[in-house]
């Protein structure tokens, strides 16, 4: 597989992102309602909105992409960049795809100024950790959710 062009999605990425957020979700076993999948992305085309998204492309074709949120922080001055969601199709895995996007964040948060770039995984996702474990050590913190519903 040819080096992975990183880049914002656009418009016409549409069909190609739902497809592989289906998939995202299904991976995790959630179902994300139409109204939320229609809201989250147009707020990633929104330029004004703090939802990014960027896509791996290959030969023309999207195979994956990262979906990220931009949020202020009470430990700096500067925003800080959490990736929220991180998906390659599986026809596609282990070509580099998914170390290009987390490179691209890596570089855009040297770029945009952001102190940060995290994410949170499964302790026991044994696959994604080891991608992830290239870049940097996780630091043992624990995720508490409480939910309204
Ligand atoms: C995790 C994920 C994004 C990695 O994408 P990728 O494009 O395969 O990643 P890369 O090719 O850059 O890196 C490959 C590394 O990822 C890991 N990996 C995870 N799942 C893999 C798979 N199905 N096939 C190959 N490598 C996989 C391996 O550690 C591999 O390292 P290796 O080459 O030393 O074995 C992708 O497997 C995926 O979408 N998984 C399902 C969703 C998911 O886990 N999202 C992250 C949740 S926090």
């Amino acid at each position: 597989m040819a080096v992975p062009t990183i880049r914002s999605a656009l418009p016409a990425d549409e069909a190609t992102w739902r497809k592989l957020w289906r998939g995202y979700c299904d991976f995790y076993g959630v179902t994300i309602s139409d109204e939320i999948t229609a809201r989250t992305w147009k707020r990633i085309l929104d330029p004004d909105s703090a939802v990014l998204c960027m896509v791996a492309q290959v030969d023309d074709q999207v195979h994956g992409f990262a979906n990220c949120v931009v949020h202020e922080n009470t430990w700096e001055s500067q925003p800080v960049c959490y990736l929220e969601d991180l998906f390659v199709s599986p026809s596609a895995r282990g070509h580099g795809l998914g170390t290009a996007l987390i490179e691209w964040l890596r570089n855009a948060m040297r770029a945009e100024g952001w102190a940060r770039l995290y994410w949170v995984t499964r302790g026991d996702d044994q696959n994604s950790r080891r991608l992830y474990d290239r870049f940097a050590q996780a630091d043992g913190f624990v995720r508490y959710v409480i939910r309204q519903k």
